[in-house]
């Protein structure tokens, strides 16, 4: 039962409690920095990884010292990095997170090798082999719209592999590409700027009404600190957050996809594996980056108690 995460790559470095940048040639001490693997394939790997899930991740990076230290991460979290292709006129992409005292992310980003990924990177029969496919920024890993790429998950679904989604940006033109992928989805994971920019609809409710209608069974919208709400065509059902002290968000859209993945993996339904994803988000919430204080499903369950 193995998972592929295919899709974006980042290496986060965060420092944290930042409340400006100082002037001149100024040096804030701070608590803490950290570097970790992130995007919405990256994360949701180590993530997926940590909930004990078999985990192999799919996308591209550079052949510089970004990608030798996000492949030593993901190596060490135990994902298997066999997918990762490594470019040399493109550089890892990364992003610098300096967050704010309440937990405010603000970041800056370098998309690098993400842009560059095909359907070329993904070996043959990988997909087809894996129980889920978790396309993790279809929006900005955009050389993946292509038949060549829809072909192979369309022969993946015929054997019975799930295609679950999620995106990464929040630009309107890259999202319009994204909606590509929608008939090939059968759990799709936006969040509610994403969902109304896909739909043109600001309540979550009837854009995900909108976006069930485009092909996923599922579409699970997640509202930041207000939690979530999953559509289906039995109707929506509203899940609260866990309330937990929260010190950075970062990541917690994508320790969510990877709690919901792990219920599905574990035959749970799709409310139950949201639930999952809820709590696997309020786990990372409670420290800095996107794998902070995940340690296993027990832990994470322990929180729905
Ligand atoms: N303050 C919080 N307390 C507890 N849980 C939270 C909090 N903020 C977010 N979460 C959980 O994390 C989930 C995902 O958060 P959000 O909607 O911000 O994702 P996102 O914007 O996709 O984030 P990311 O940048 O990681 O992709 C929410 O549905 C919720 O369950
Ligand atoms: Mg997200």
């Amino acid at each position: 039962m193995t998972v592929v995460t295919l899709g974006a790559h980042i290496l986060d470095v965060l420092a944290r409690p930042v409340e400006g940048i100082p002037d001149g040639q100024g040096t804030v001490v701070v608590d803490e920095i950290r570097a970790t693997a992130a995007g919405a394939a990256a994360g949701t790997a180590v993530a997926l990884a940590r909930l004990g899930n078999d985990v192999v991740s799919v996308g591209a990076i550079g052949d510089d010292d970004l990608g030798d230290l996000l492949v030593a991460v993901m190596t060490r979290n135990g994902v298997d990095v066999r997918g990762l292709v490594r470019r040399t006129a493109d550089q890892t992409s990364a992003s610098i997170l300096p967050i704010r005292p309440d937990g405010g992310r603000p970041s800056f980003h370098v998309p690098g090798a993400n842009l560059t990924l095909t359907a070329g990177a993904v070996g043959p029969g990988l997909l087809a082999a894996a129980s889920v496919v978790h396309l993790g920024g279809p929006d900005v890993t955009f050389g993946l719209n292509d038949p060549a790429f829809f072909e192979m998950l369309a022969h993946a679904r015929e054997t019975g592999t799930v295609v679950t989604m999620d995106l990464l940006s929040s630009m309107p033109d890259l999202l319009d590409g994204a909606a590509a992928f929608l008939p090939h989805v059968d759990h799709f994971l936006p969040n509610e700027e994403q969902a109304a920019a896909m739909t043109g609809e600001s309540d979550p409710e009837k854009a995900a009404a909108a976006l069930l209608g485009r092909g996923p069974a599922t579409v699970v919208v997640t509202l930041g600190s207000e939690g979530s709400l999953v559509a289906t065509a039995k109707g929506v059902q509203r899940l609260p957050v866990v309330p937990v002290e929260v010190v950075d968000t970062t990541g917690c859209g994508d320790a969510y996809c990877a709690g919901f993945i792990t219920g599905l993996v574990q035959e749970r339904d799709v409310l139950e594996s949201a639930r999952w994803g809820t709590a696997a988000a309020a786990t990372v919430a409670q420290g800095l980056g996107s794998d902070a204080c995940l340690t296993d499903l027990d832990g994470v369950l322990g929180l729905l108690k």
